[in-house]
């Protein structure tokens, strides 16, 4: 018996070194190639190889494996490891249209997070892989390539130049737009004959007093018809990738274009809007005079997607703060700041609107959809319009600026409060428990998220 144990002792210190050993010599498999490298400047390849070569096999399905992947327990792990990789971050497509279009913000942040935590690869492969680790050379000219990156695509006007390579950064003030299209987008966002029965504009779901919603879990519609999702802000939409929670509109005008025509929500049509509004004399000349093409649907959500484009809300507490006044935060807000960071909430709620740049997989370390129970369509998020399995149950992230004004939350308003939805975030994007002061903390920082409209702070 003793001789039994002593001899699978000595198995599992022989594998535990053997094996490492082994992997020394054999060398790492192959790496993946990671977008094009024509005419890519070297700065760029440097990280780029470092991050095909070392990461990039567990964050495909394309990827080439160990040759101990071929072992029946090995096997297990290393499949494991790829799909949870892949998951959370899919190299390969990710950089399939680098470097002539830029790498999403919330991807530079996932990266610069892993490197700067130390945190990948998983300790449990270093073990068997010594050489495994990105080099500090390779670290440095990732990071370097991230902040280039961030500095010229995605920092923002009101970041003086020791805050372009962060991860968040100020929202601007808005930019000086035609002024008689704003006023005429403003009307039109408040004018109730964009709907059926002349009951409802854009406001009555985005009241700009209440920090661009209705705070209601599902919006009703003309006739009391009941949404299926719940409304995100207009604040800020602008610095967003794309609009809606499935990211189906491209901008702010192809938006536009859709809640009159929706019959859950102003159910009126496109013809019937440009004759009632053709109807109103003194409007249509107004109109004519800042759109030659007068009053048709595209012109309609032209103005009022200029008008959404002045919804900026700079200088909050926080701004303040990133701009250097280090008393705009209370202590505890200071403190979530800090896990804010550390814990990674940055890595998805990233850029000036804290969000909104990347559509990311609600549950990823554990099953959110199957302990809500009662699947609706609207859970399918970003599938509903990629139609790819992978992209189920991921959303365009929300944007936290303003987050305290905007209760329930979450796209199925399932949580009530900031202090549940900080929990939710933490056991389900994050994989871990928050105490009541971490919660607290978090909840303080993300109140000073709250910003400025035409010179008032927002209520
Ligand atoms: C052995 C496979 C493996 C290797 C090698 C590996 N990863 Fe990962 N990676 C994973 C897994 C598995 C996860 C999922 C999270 C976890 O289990 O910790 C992950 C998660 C991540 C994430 C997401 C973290 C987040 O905050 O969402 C990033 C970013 C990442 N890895 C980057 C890297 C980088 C950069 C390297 C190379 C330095 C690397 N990975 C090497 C397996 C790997
Ligand atoms: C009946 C309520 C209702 C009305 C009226 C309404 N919306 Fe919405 N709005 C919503 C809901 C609900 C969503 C989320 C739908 C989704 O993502 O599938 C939404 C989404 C949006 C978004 C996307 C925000 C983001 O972060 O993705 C914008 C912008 C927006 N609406 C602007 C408008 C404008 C402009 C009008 C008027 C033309 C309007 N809405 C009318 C309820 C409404
Ligand atoms: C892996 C990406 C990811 C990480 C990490 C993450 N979030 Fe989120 N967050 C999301 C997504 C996606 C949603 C929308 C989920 C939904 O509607 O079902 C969301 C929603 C929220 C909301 C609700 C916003 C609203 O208007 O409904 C808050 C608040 C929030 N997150 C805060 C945090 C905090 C605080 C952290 C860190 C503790 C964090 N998030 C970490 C992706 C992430």
């Amino acid at each position: 018996m003793k001789k039994l144990i002593l001899a699978a002792v000595a198995a599992v210190i022989a594998l535990a070194v053997i094996l490492p050993i082994i992997n020394l010599i054999v060398g790492l498999p192959k790496g993946v190639k990671l977008g094009s490298e024509a005419g890519a400047p070297q700065a760029y390849l440097t990280a780029v190889h470092a991050l095909g070569e070392k990461c990039g096999n567990c964050h495909t399905d394309q990827g080439n494996l160990p040759f101990y992947a071929a072992l029946p327990v090995a096997s297990s792990l290393v499949k494991g490891d790829i799909q949870k990789g892949t998951e959370h971050l899919d190299m390969v497509a990710t950089f399939a249209k680098a470097p002539a279009e830029p790498i999403c913000e919330a991807t530079l942040a996932k990266l610069e997070h892993v490197i700067l935590k130390e945190s990948m690869p998983p300790a449990r492969y270093l073990a068997m892989h010594w050489d495994g680790a990105l080099t500090a050379d390779e670290k440095k000219a990732v990071v370097s390539w991230i902040h280039e990156v961030r500095a010229a695509r995605y920092s923002s006007p009101a970041a003086p130049d020791n805050l372009k390579t962060a991860v968040i950064q100020p929202i601007p003030q808005p930019q000086k737009l035609d002024e008689k299209k704003v006023a005429l987008g403003k009307r039109l966002y408040h004018d109730t004959r964009l709907s059926k029965d002349n009951t409802l504009s854009c406001a009555s779901c985005h009241d700009l007093a209440k920090g661009g919603t209705d705070r209601e879990p599902v919006s009703t519609g003309v006739g009391g018809a009941k949404g299926g999702i719940n409304a995100p802000t207009v604040y800020n939409a602008a610095l967003q990738i794309a609009q809606f929670w499935d990211g189906r509109a491209a901008d702010l005008a192809a938006q536009a274009a859709g809640p009159p025509a929706n019959p859950i929500e102003m159910a009126s049509s496109w013809p019937e809007i440009v004759q009632k509004l053709s109807q109103d004399a003194a409007f249509k000349a107004e109109f004519e005079a800042s759109y030659p093409g007068g009053i048709t649907q595209e012109n309609v959500c032209d103005a009022i997607a200029t008008f959404e484009k002045t919804l900026l809300t700079p200088n909050s507490p926080f701004d303040r703060f990133l701009l250097g006044d280090k008393s705009a935060l209370t202590e505890a807000a200071k403190k979530g700041h800090a896990l804010f960071m550390d814990a990674g909430c940055a890595t998805c709620h990233a850029g000036m609107a804290m969000g909104g740049r990347s559509y990311e997989k609600m549950g990823l370390h554990a099953d959110y959809f199957a302990n809500r129970r009662n699947p609706t369509d609207a859970d399918n998020g970003r599938a509903s319009v990629t139609k790819q399995p992978r992209d189920k149950h991921r959303f365009k992230t929300p944007l936290l600026r303003n987050v305290a004004l905007t209760p329930p939350y979450f796209h199925d308003a399932s949580a009530k409060t900031l202090a549940e939805a900080v929990r939710k975030m933490g056991t389900y994007q994050l994989g871990r428990n928050f105490t009541d002061q971490e919660t607290s903390n978090l909840v303080a920082f993300l109140e000073s998220l709250t910003g400025e409209f035409e010179g008032k702070k927002l209520q």
